[in-house]
């Protein structure tokens, strides 16, 4: 590894307050120590019931009946729940109703929920519910198990969408050149490595405590009193730390909270539900597969004149959050670059198979990898290096600046951070130097690419975008601090005690995160597209602002000084020329009683939205960053190892250097795996997922990483008044390795001396690798 680790220690001079500092994650002690608590370590109640769901095992069907009672009289069963029990609604979906939370009458996915089965032992629960196909009886239905296959039977989730600028038609009638082709993404499992867990706990007069382990609390908490007939005020939800949610846990969480709560509710017992992890894969959904097929006008230089592009994802059988992933990948299309005429369309295909949902980059990824794809091949076609055609494209900063959903690229670093990506990478050398080793190695190939990304930093709903938070001072001195966020691992909560001691010039030791609750932040958004610290962060800082102004205007009465001769800071309270601790101000203001706890709140500014229409502001502004990948591909067995990256990411000025690498780091590797190795199947005819546990389903793993990565931060402030001026940056990393992908179609594409396009599908893994191999040479071979 090639990183300093001391740069991310705090320096001994560095100021006690704790912005822009490289503290540890505040749970990271306790994450090593196995002392973290999850939902499955607290401790269970008397009287525990163990819920497990009985699943569909046909792709589409009929419902005819469930044989309750067969089930019941098994021996250790306490209790077989079915849709008929729900007393209120049965629905959890996020947005379009048309997500049962237990499958009646018709079954829409091999792996759907149809009953409950509970048991005081998960193993009994467990054993049962896996009868289900002797205790239910189902006339099948066809199904459509492809998005191709729902795209030509034009069956959607939602209504198709459109985003177009210019006359992209006659940008393509008039161009000098053309490009027209087909590219295949694949989906990706979120993987989180605390499964989907809920624990409900029935309370006095109709309440429910709900631990659920989940990114949106508020929602579980509205899904659960929609399908219990219940008011918002009767349940409570809450979630300490996830281990990883990764969009998984955003809205498919709330079958599992849905579930454990009817039945606590119903049962009045303490109900904990927590499937294992081949469950959980054929329960829930994953990032959305893609098929764009695209029609490109360009000119000799190799610039974008217009692009006409169809996207159809594999939505599954339910609405969830397909429309919002589908906007965000037509918005994300442009990736870094100015396309002057559009034509794009969307489709999210209804598929038999499970929903899909949120995946960090939550559609972006989709869009904007195939933008890269197209520029690769148009770079191929001019024989050109890639990293001109891209620059070539890329968006101005005084013209070609405005997105293809009309919205004004105001803060564009690109240029400044290629120009030092190119320069520390060494990129231009080193492509000279992979096409000599190429030259003298006739099956081992290298391959060489960089890819720039730019991800809009926002909820497209624009009410998502706003949070509360509390911030109690004790008489002691000591902080406490909820927010409506959620920690999964990406270090909200360390941030946000960053800056609320940075606001009242203390330790960040004084200051302790609590459990996200619906019962203290109200109404909260989920914690997703990677605008937890933006929102969180600044409502946290409101509230400790106005604590700190009643402390000033307490301070300055009794000094008699002016507001501005009141100063807090290094842990202390500056009066003039006298110095206080920080907690004998405290003593002091609530013997004078005054108010030392303060709620705050947040709301994005400058953003709007016409779904109509798909244009608007959309975004508060934009990350930015770009890798260089070096692969090295065996293009006899298709294995391959990444020898180097080096990556340039924007943060803005960050808050916190030592999680904001460490999200960048992770997101990096994550992404690759979507690329590389991570490939879902389903069985073309039952429409089972048989990648349904790590022995089949590959994610990457520490030795994946390359003996070379290089990380840098980019020196920015964010333009935009954001909390620190810092950036989001749990999502947008996940576009650097696009580079890989890149990097292994150029390792392949140097079989045919760069004169054929390697037609490698996304994942690259062995076989898609040898396949394009394959194509290449036989494409060589014909060619005279
Ligand atoms: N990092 C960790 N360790 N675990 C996670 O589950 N989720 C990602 C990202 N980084 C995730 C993560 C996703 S999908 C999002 S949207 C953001 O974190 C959410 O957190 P933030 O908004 O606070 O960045
Ligand atoms: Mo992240 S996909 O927005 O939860």
């Amino acid at each position: 590894m090639n990183k300093t680790v001391e740069a991310f220690l705090p320096s001994p001079t560095a100021s006690p307050t704790a912005a822009g500092r490289a503290l540890p994650h505040e749970s990271a002690h306790l994450h090593v120590a196995g002392q973290a608590t999850y939902i499955d370590d607290l401790p269970e109640l008397a009287g525990t019931l163990h819920a497990a769901l009985g699943l569909s095992p046909v792709a589409h069907g009929r419902l005819l009946s469930i044989d309750v009672d067969g089930l019941k009289a098994q021996p250790g069963v306490v209790a077989v729940l079915t849709a008929r029990d729900i007393p209120g609604v049965n629905d959890c979906g996020a947005i379009v109703h048309d997500d049962p939370i237990l499958a009646d009458g018709e079954v829409h996915y091999l792996g759907q929920p149809m009953f409950v089965v509970l048991s005081a032992q998960r193993e009994t629960a467990r054993r049962v519910a896996a009868m289900a196909r002797d205790f239910t009886t189902i006339e099948a239905l066809p199904a459509l198990l492809t998005p191709e296959a729902a795209h030509a039977a034009q069956s959607y989730v939602v209504p198709p969408m459109h985003m177009q600028r210019g006359d992209a038609a006659q940008a393509l009638a008039q161009a000098p050149h053309r490009l027209q082709g087909r590219f295949h993404l694949g989906g990706q499992e979120q993987f989180y490595l605390e499964g989907q867990i809920a624990y409900a706990i029935p309370k006095e007069n109709h309440g429910l405590l709900v631990h659920s382990s989940t990114q949106h609390p508020s929602e579980m908490q509205h899904a659960i009193a929609h399908a219990l007939n219940l008011h918002a005020h009767h349940v409570l939800v809450e979630c300490r730390r996830m281990g990883g949610g990764f969009g998984g846990k955003e809205s498919q969480s709330a079958v599992f909270a849905c579930v454990a709560a009817m039945a606590a509710y119903k049962l009045q017992k303490p109900v904990k539900l927590r499937p294992d992890r081949d469950d959980d894969f054929m329960i829930t959904g994953r990032r959305h597969c893609f098929v764009h097929d695209f029609d490109i006008a360009y000119d000799q230089d190799g610039r974008l004149l217009g692009a006409k592009v169809e996207m159809v994802s594999r939505a599954g059988f339910s609405a969830d959050l397909s429309a919002p992933v589908m906007t965000r990948a037509l918005c994300h299309f442009d990736n870094a670059y100015f396309l002057p005429a559009v034509d794009l369309h969307g489709y999210c295909a209804r598929t038999n198979t499970q929903s899909n949902t949120a995946f960090r980059g939550f559609g972006g990824p989709q869009g904007a990898l195939a933008i890269e794809v197209i520029l690769d091949s148009v770079a191929r076609q001019l024989g050109k290096d890639p990293l001109d055609v891209r620059l070539a494209n890329l968006y101005g900063t005084t013209d070609r600046n405005t997105t293809p959903y009309g919205q004004l690229v105001e803060d564009n670093v690109l240029m400044p951070l290629l120009d030092q990506l190119v320069g520390s990478s060494d990129y231009r050398a080193r492509r000279t130097e992979v096409a000599a080793f190429n030259a003298s190695s006739p099956v081992l190939k290298k391959g060489l690419a960089l890819t720039p990304l730019k991800f809009g930093i926002s909820f497209n709903v624009v009410h998502l975008n706003q949070a509360g938070a509390l911030v109690h001072i004790y008489s002691d001195g000591s902080i406490l601090v909820n927010h409506g966020g959620t920690e999964m691992g990406q270090g909200l909560n360390t941030k946000v005690a960053q800056m609320v001691a940075h606001t009242l010039g203390v330790k960040p030791e004084r200051v302790r995160v609590t459990a996200t609750d619906t019962s203290k932040v109200v109404n909260t958004s989920a914690t997703a597209a990677s605008t937890g610290s933006d929102l969180n962060g600044k409502a946290a800082a409101d509230a400790a602002m106005q604590i700190r102004s009643r402390l000033i205007r307490m301070l300055a009465e009794r000094h008699t000084l002016p507001d501005e001769a009141i100063h807090f800071a290094d842990d202390e309270v500056r009066i003039g020329e006298q110095t206080l601790r920080f907690e004998d101000v405290v003593m002091d203001a609530y013997l004078a009683r005054v108010q030392l706890w303060s709620d705050g709140f947040y709301a994005t500014p400058k953003l709007h939205w016409n779904r109509d229409t798909m244009q608007g502001r959309p975004f508060f502004y934009f990350a930015y960053g770009a890798a260089v990948s070096e692969v090295l591909v065996d293009t006899l067995t298709g294995e391959w190892k990444l020898l180097r990256a080096d990556v340039l990411h924007d943060v803005g000025q960050s808050i916190n250097p030592a999680l904001d690498i460490g999200q960048i780091e992770g997101a990096f590797i994550q992404g690759m795996g979507w690329l590389t190795s991570e490939e879902l199947y389903w069985h073309p005819q039952s429409g089972k997922l048989m990648t349904h546990a790590p022995s089949t389903y590959k994610i990457p793993t520490a030795s994946d990483c390359p003996a070379d990565f290089r990380f840098q931060l980019f020196k920015n402030q964010n333009v935009e008044d954001t909390i620190y001026r810092s950036k989001a940056v749990g999502e947008p990393p996940l576009l650097l390795p696009f580079s890989v992908f890149l990097a292994i179609r150029d390792a392949i594409s140097s079989m045919g001396q760069h004169r054929v396009d390697p037609p490698l599908r996304a994942p690259a893994t062995p076989e898609a690798i040898l396949d394009a191999v394959d194509a290449v040479k036989a494409a060589c071979a014909a060619q005279p």
